[in-house]
């Protein structure tokens, strides 16, 4: 009796697996509809570069910095903060939705020192600067949802694919590529086209991906010109403590917060701490202390919806650090010296190319901003570069310069050459 039973039991569970090998088999109700695409390009030439195992290979893709060695070293006060953080945590609770309010407070102290937070500045702590675009361009369209984004021509990819995930217009103004000043003039003949309301995404230093930002009396001027036609400016601003210094790539968005009745201003802290993979950033907003808490409820009520809230671990190590002067005076000194070796690379590469390609100026890469230029290549040349020469630049020229190894500027400038 026992054993038949048994027996029942099994056949009915091969019944049961044949009748789900079955269904496996049939018509798939949604995931027979996917094409095979990559990611992005940037991501693309990084997972390309990881899988090639020729010596010698040259990374100039992905925007990470690294040291001679070719390590992206985790800094040492960012390793102090985190020792504190292990010693000192008592809990891992939920930080809430906005996330750690004092890191907010303070990387916004730090980047508008003029403002007043809680009055004329709010924000939320956000995953990464792209988890801060995300959000903030998700605002604009619930709360303006015919917004069109201007964006410069070029820019960094992931901001057409992040707005267009979130469904608003997108349209360009002219942005120079390689060794012209941006034309203030040709921007804002471009931006009339646009309609009240519509944001105008400024990157605050070190653009992405030309390295060339406006003189400050140009930023203001583009500022004012942008305020008279009722736009919006909104900053991205990824990379302060990579061009000029700190402060002073700071002090470009600051220019823009005081022209501004209204920006918003996403900020990242993956390059300047090093910490890209604690995914830490902030999402602001700047405007009158009246209009801020509604569009802040409705910023948290955006982040409640999409993540429900920020992961904590980098922004307490940002927020360790900028609240002890210490740690703080140690990690600007690591930053500058991240700042020298990149500026060096500049440096080496302009001159290296320079007397190997003698037919063009490329003083404009050593005067760049941040870790980014563009070569003129065609993304043909770009892909004969990476695979004859291994070679690794994004295919729309962009080179990240702050992954040389100097030493080797010659060899990798000989290279280049062969594409341009
Ligand atoms: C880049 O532009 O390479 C970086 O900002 C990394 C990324 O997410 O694209």
């Amino acid at each position: 009796m026992r054993q038949s039973r048994t027996a029942s039991d099994t056949r009915a569970a091969l019944d049961c697996f044949a009748a789900l090998a079955m269904t496996r088999k049939g018509p798939s109700p949604m995931f027979d509809k996917a094409v095979a695409r990559s990611v992005d390009q940037i991501i693309a030439i990084s997972r390309a570069y990881a899988g090639d195992a020729r010596d010698g290979k040259v990374d100039f893709g992905i925007g990470v910095y690294k040291d001679e060695t070719g390590l992206t070293p985790v800094m040492r006060a960012v390793k102090a903060a985190e020792q504190r953080l292990i010693d000192e945590q008592r809990t891992k609770t939920y930080v809430g939705v906005g996330g750690d309010q004092k890191f907010v407070e303070l990387f916004a102290r730090e980047v508008l020192p003029d403002h007043k937070f809680g009055e004329d500045v709010v924000g939320i702590q956000a995953v990464g600067g792209s988890g801060a675009v995300r959000v903030l361009a998700e605002l604009a369209k619930s709360l303006s949802p015919e917004v069109t984004f201007w964006l410069p021509d070029p820019t960094w990819p992931n901001h057409r694919a992040i707005l267009g995930a979130v469904g608003v217009g997108m349209a360009n103004y002219p942005y120079p590529k390689f060794d012209a000043e941006p034309d203030i003039d040709a921007i804002l003949c471009a931006l009339d086209g646009a309609k009240q309301g519509d944001c105008v995404v400024l990157h605050g230093a070190c653009h992405n991906p030309t390295g060339i930002d406006p003189s400050l009396d140009d930023l203001a001027r583009l500022t004012e010109g942008i305020v008279a036609r009722g736009l919006i400016p909104f900053v991205d601003s990824a990379y302060i403590g990579f061009g000029a210094g700190w402060r002073k790539d700071a002090e470009r968005v600051q220019v823009i917060a005081d022209r501004a009745p209204e920006m918003l201003l996403a900020l990242s802290c993956s390059k300047n701490f090093g910490i890209y993979r604690e995914r830490t950033g902030a999402a602001l907003l700047v405007g009158k202390e009246r209009d801020l808490a509604p569009a802040f409820s409705n910023l948290l009520t955006v982040a409640r919806a999409n993540y429900s809230m920020p992961p904590d671990h980098g922004a307490s190590i940002v927020r360790t650090i900028f609240e002890n002067p210490e740690l703080r005076e140690h990690w600007l000194s690591e930053l500058a010296d991240i700042r020298d070796r990149i500026n060096a690379n500049r440096t080496a590469l302009s001159l290296a190319l320079a007397r190997i390609k003698q037919d063009r100026d490329w003083t404009y890469i050593d005067r760049g901003q941040g870790m980014f230029s563009l070569i003129d290549v065609t993304p043909e040349a770009a892909t004969r570069l990476r695979e004859e020469e291994a070679v690794y630049i994004i295919p729309d020229g962009r080179m990240n310069i702050a992954s040389l190894d100097a030493s080797k500027a010659d060899e990798v400038a000989a290279k280049l050459a062969t594409a341009l």
